[in-house]
């Protein structure tokens, strides 16, 4: 069997899809066949909710009525917040959203049903939902009261409105939105497929979020961007980038916002937001952020050949919107969660329980011994 064994299932594919294309050649980024570069131009990240989820673009009464569902979905019962209020202050703002979406489950109403049309329903409720348990753990461990939805403004300007009480201008909205739109679905990354495993048992929407944002909190996955803002104060200065990036790689550190599984060339969602953080670090009298990560960048691209990833610039866009670096990992979750639906409906359409093998390497003769002779 050893010659089997694929470390980290690397390049081992398992099924088909319909949902994601990823050209790890020559980056490229498709959803349902259209490419990321148009979406971030054309769409909303409420159009590629749709587009994921029903597999075709909508037609404007299509589009209307999914906004207009996700729009009404967005309170949270308010015995959620009751448990909000009663965690720790401390408490990580992923764990709260994991925490958060898995006690959802318990005031759906259709927690018992795993049809197709049940499953969109849930999927619906947990997008419009998970924005506003977001917003409100900010608030809640300011000591301050959430701020309630405003269905007028769009999904993402209206999760900006919730975290911080004031509309935000409209690049920020835009960028934010644009952020949404390219993390929405990435093939069969770790959160994803943890999604799937847990779906492949036919168990529900609720139990393959809560999984999948377990997997997503890790720094070698949606951790990332935050490691990323940590990096960057450290560094403090764009002068000081270089000598501090070169020492790093002389100590052989990992760089958070580098590398990928699959992209070998840089990742095609990395130069939207590098674009935005600079478009909004310039509006903002930011450009330290922008002009540290791009100093980081060059150094590390020509010393080692990896490449920067979309975890790279993300979190430099939300820093300079004034959103603090343990919310970055969460605010990825906000713009899963359409794949991650996407792929439970896909799986749940195809199933098969997915159940690997191990080699087994221990002992095979072991004799049992009684405590008291150990
Ligand atoms: N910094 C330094 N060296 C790296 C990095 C990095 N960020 N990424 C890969 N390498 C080196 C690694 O040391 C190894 O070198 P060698 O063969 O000499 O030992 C080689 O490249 C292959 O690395 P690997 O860890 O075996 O590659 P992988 O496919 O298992 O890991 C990865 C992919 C994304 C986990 C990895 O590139 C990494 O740890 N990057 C930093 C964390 C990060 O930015 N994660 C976000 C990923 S993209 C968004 C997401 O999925 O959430």
């Amino acid at each position: 069997m050893t010659d089997l064994i694929k470390a980290g299932l690397e390049d081992v594919v398992i099924s088909t899809s319909e949902i994601c294309f990823i050209d790890g050649q020559q980056g490229r980024l498709l959803y349902r066949g259209y490419d990321i570069d148009d979406l971030v131009v054309h769409s909303t990240f409420e159009e590629v909710v749709y587009l994921l989820w029903y597999g075709a673009l909508p037609t404007r009464k299509e589009l209307d009525a999914h906004v207009k569902a996700l729009a009404a979905s967005r309170r949270l019962p308010a015995r959620l917040i009751g448990i909000l209020k009663n965690l720790p202050r401390k408490t990580v703002p992923m764990e709260v959203l994991r925490t958060g979406v898995s006690a959802l489950s318990a005031f759906d109403p259709d927690e018992r049903d795993n049809s197709r049309e049940a499953t969109l329903r849930k999927a619906i409720r947990l997008a419009a939902q998970m924005p506003t348990l977001v917003a409100a753990w900010e608030r809640i461990r300011r000591g301050k009261e959430p701020v309630a939805p405003n269905p007028r403004l769009g999904l993402a300007a209206n999760f900006l409105y919730m975290l911080s009480g004031r509309k935000p201008t409209e690049l920020e909205a835009k960028t934010f939105d644009v952020a949404l739109i390219l993390h929405a679905d990435h093939e069969y990354n770790a959160s994803t497929f943890a999604a799937r495993v847990t779906a492949a048992t036919l168990s529900d929407l609720h139990s393959a979020v809560t999984s999948a944002i377990g997997a997503l909190k890790g720094p070698l996955h949606g951790g990332a961007n935050e490691q990323v803002m940590l990096m960057v104060d450290q560094i403090k200065e764009p002068a000081r980038a270089e000598t501090w990036i070169r020492k790093a790689l002389a100590d052989k550190a990992r760089i958070m916002g580098f590398g990928h599984r699959v992209y070998r060339v840089e990742d095609p969602r990395a130069k939207h937001l590098r674009r935005l953080a600079a478009e909004l670090g310039r509006q903002a009298g930011n450009t330290a952020y922008v002009g540290i990560l791009d100093t980081v960048a060059r150094v590390v691209t020509a010393e080692k050949h990896i490449y920067p990833n979309v975890d790279l610039y993300s979190g430099a866009a939300y820093a300079i919107m004034g959103i603090p670096a343990d919310q970055f990992t969460p605010i990825f979750a906000l713009s899963r969660i359409a794949g991650w639906a996407a792929h439970v409906l896909e799986q749940h359409a195809h199933n098969r329980l997915i159940r690997p093998r191990a080699e087994y390497t221990g002992p095979t003769q072991a004799t049992y011994v009684p405590i008291s002779q150990r």
